[in-house]
C-alpha cells in the first residue's frame, strides 16, 4: 500500500508501503463539483467535498468505528491512530503520489469517507459509510465524486478489493460499472488468525487506448 492517502487499511487491501512513481500533483476539483447530494430516503441532505486537514479525528473515528464492526474493512482493532493521522496527513499533501480524499457529512458530522491513492494512472480506492448512514445513497454520492475525479485525473483505471461477504459494497461497486476482475484465495491474516479470500474488482475509465495484442480477444 503506499503512503499515499489514507493508507489505512481498508477492504482487503495490506498496509505494506508501495512506491508511487507517479509523482504529479493532482488538479484541484472543479468547484461546486460535489454534492450537496440529498438522500432519496428520508431526505436528510449530506454534503460531500474533499477532506481537509481538520478533518483528521472524525476520519480516524469513522474508521475505528468501521474496523470495530469487524468484517467490512481490512482495519481491525486496535487502530494505531498516531500512524493513520501521519498517513492522512501525508496524504493530503500527496506524498507518494497524488491522491484524494472525500468526506461525507451532515449537521457537522462526518457519515462517510472516501480515499483514492494513485500509481502509474491506476486508482485504489477504499470506502466506508456510518452504519446509521448506510442505504441513504452516501456511498453512491461518495463513489460518483471519486470516479469524476479519477476522469478529471485522466486516470485510465480504478481498482479495490472487497471481503466476498461484502454484499454492500460489492453491489455498489457493481452499480458504478465495477467488474469482477478475480479473487485472491486465503490471501489476508485477521487478527483472529483466519485467512480471507479478497475480490479484485475494476472500472477501466479509458477504453480507447489501444491494448496489447496479447490481451486482445483471439480470433477464430
Ligand atoms: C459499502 C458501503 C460503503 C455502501 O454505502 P451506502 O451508503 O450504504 O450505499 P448506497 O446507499 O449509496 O447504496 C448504493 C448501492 O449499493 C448497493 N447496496 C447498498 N447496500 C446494500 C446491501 N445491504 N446489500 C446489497 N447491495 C447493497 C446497492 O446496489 C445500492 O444501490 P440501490 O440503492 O440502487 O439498490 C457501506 O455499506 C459501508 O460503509 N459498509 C461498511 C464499510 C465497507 O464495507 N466499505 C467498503 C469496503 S470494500
Amino acid at each position: 500500500m503506499p503512503t499515499g492517502i489514507m493508507a489505512l487499511r481498508w477492504c482487503g487491501q495490506r498496509d505494506t508501503a508501495r512506491k508511487a512513481p507517479n509523482n504529479r500533483a493532482p488538479k484541484p476539483l472543479e468547484q461546486g463539483a460535489p454534492g450537496p447530494y440529498r438522500s432519496g430516503m428520508d431526505g436528510v441532505a449530506f454534503l460531500v467535498r474533499p477532506a481537509e486537514e481538520g478533518d483528521v479525528d472524525r476520519w480516524i473515528d469513522l474508521y475505528e468505528a468501521v474496523a470495530a464492526e469487524g468484517k467490512w474493512i481490512g482495519g481491525e482493532l486496535p487502530v494505531d491512530r498516531e500512524l493513520q493521522r501521519r498517513r492522512f496527513v501525508d496524504g493530503l499533501a500527496n506524498v507518494g503520489g497524488p491522491a484524494a480524499a472525500f468526506v461525507a457529512e451532515s449537521d457537522g458530522r462526518q457519515v462517510g469517507q472516501l480515499f483514492v491513492r494513485t500509481y502509474v494512472g491506476i486508482g485504489d480506492l477504499g470506502m466506508a459509510v456510518d452504519a446509521a448512514w448506510r442505504g441513504r445513497g452516501v456511498g453512491s454520492a461518495l463513489l460518483a465524486t471519486a470516479i469524476a475525479w479519477a476522469v478529471q485525473q485522466g486516470l485510465h483505471k480504478l481498482t479495490l478489493q472487497a471481503w466476498p461477504h461484502n454484499a454492500a459494497a460489492i453491489g455498489l461497486y457493481e452499480k458504478f460499472g465495477f467488474v469482477h476482475e478475480g479473487q485472491m484465495r486465503r490471501h489476508y491474516r485477521r487478527r483472529s488468525g483466519e485467512l480471507w479470500d479478497a475480490v479484485i474488482m475494476g472500472r477501466v475509465l479509458d477504453e480507447t487506448s489501444p491494448g496489447a495484442a496479447a490481451s486482445e480477444p483471439r480470433q477464430g
